[in-house]
């Protein structure tokens, strides 16, 4: 193993993630609080399962943290209080966020490539259910019938 990277710069970065999932636990657990009409029972589901996700990734993203000999953070990313419309507007804020979160695990890919096994591999699981996550958010986003892919406009 050719552990030459930058330990405390992955602690960095792994601190975020831990906190933009914290940040994704609490979000998605509001979320689930504020869904009316009548299609709330499987989304109210499906965003407590995200926020499960989220606390699941954050306890991941710890173990890393302390893997390196690094101190966890005790902060949570941001939260965006804002009032939302409808789900369409809950399902945007949650693609920003994810997308902010993938960014961070492809940074941790970048540093540790070739150089941890463990923070590789790690990283790269992470980066694939992100991404397959942000995919089912897209999906949700699209018009029945329109196969195209969704684009934020920021
Ligand atoms: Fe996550």
């Amino acid at each position: 193993m050719d552990d030459n990277f930058d330990k405390d710069k992955a602690i960095a970065l792994l601190n975020r993630i831990l906190e933009m999932e914290l940040a994704g636990v609490v979000r998605y657990t509001h979320y689930s609080l504020m869904v009316y009409g009548y299609n709330r029972i499987p989304i109210v589901e499906w965003l407590k399962k995200e926020a499960e996700e989220g606390l699941l990734h954050a306890h991941k993203a710890g173990e890393m943290i302390t893997l390196l000999g690094g101190y966890p953070s005790l902060g949570i990313g941001p939260l965006l209080e804002k009032h939302h419309e409808d789900i369409g507007d809950i399902l945007r804020e949650s693609l920003a966020h994810e997308s902010e979160a993938c960014t961070a695990y492809y940074q941790l890919l970048e540093l540790t490539q070739g150089k941890s096994v463990v923070l590789e591999e790690y990283a790269r699981a992470l980066i694939v259910q992100e991404e397959m996550h942000a995919d089912e958010v897209n999906k949700m986003l699209r018009k029945t019938g329109k196969t195209g892919v969704f684009v934020r406009s920021s």
